[in-house]
């Protein structure tokens, strides 16, 4: 009885790994064998690099049309020029209120972006500046390459800044809102002030 069931067991077996052989086995190697609801991959939705006449030029991956915005993005239409920077000194003005909180967060974000160089008093006295870099002139003391003392920079100015970079200083677009930006102009005009 017993030695039934044994043959009867191994008959099993074999049978099942000759099957799932048999089964998963593939003329094409790269092929994905079975596919289980074919529907999730051949759906009824275009792809992105698919042709579709729906459109006039063919393409399903359309581009926005010219002039438009994602939701939420917030536009800053002085370019990257010595113009573009004075404008932007002259109309550009903080959007957020002065409390504790955005200063807080202003401080974090300049201690993390801005420090490295500037230093954290301002004075460019940062880790990076002690090894050999090209020292930015201090907020409070020093003089700005395009003109003007430091400490009377504005809101606009310093702006301008981050978002685009100066010289040897990177833009700071792709590292910081605007929001944040905000606040780190903030934080700028306190160390102005050191
Ligand atoms: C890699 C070093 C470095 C980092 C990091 C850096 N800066 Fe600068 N920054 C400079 C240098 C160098 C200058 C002087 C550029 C010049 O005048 O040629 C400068 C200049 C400036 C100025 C003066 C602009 C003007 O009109 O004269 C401001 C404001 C400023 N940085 C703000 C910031 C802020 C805010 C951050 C952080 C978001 C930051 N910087 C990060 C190196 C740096």
């Amino acid at each position: 009885m017993l030695a039934m069931n044994k043959y009867k067991i191994l008959g099993t077996a074999v049978i099942t790994i000759a099957a799932s052989v048999v089964f998963t086995s593939c003329k094409d190697k790269r092929s994905t064998g079975w596919e289980y609801a074919p529907n999730m991959y051949e759906h009824i939705a275009y792809d992105p690099d698919q042709k579709n006449p729906n459109f006039k030029d063919g393409k399903t991956a359309q581009v926005p049309p010219a002039g438009t915005i994602p939701v939420g993005f917030v536009k800053f239409d002085y370019p990257n020029t010595k113009e573009g920077y004075e404008q932007a000194s002259l109309e550009v003005k903080n959007p957020l209120a002065m409390t504790t909180q955005n200063m807080t967060d202003g401080k974090a974000l300049f201690t993390t972006f801005c420090s490295p160089c500037h230093g954290v008093s301002g004075k460019a006295d940062g880790t990076v500046v002690a090894h050999g870099f090209p020292a930015p002139p201090s907020y409070s003391t020093g003089q700005s390459s395009r003109g003007g003392a430091m400490k009377d920079l504005t809101d606009g100015k310093i702006y301008h800044t981050i978002t685009y970079g100066l010289n040897n200083m990177g833009s700071y677009a792709s590292q910081l809102a605007p929001e944040e930006r905000w606040k780190v102009v903030m934080y700028v005009h306190h160390l102005q002030t050191l």
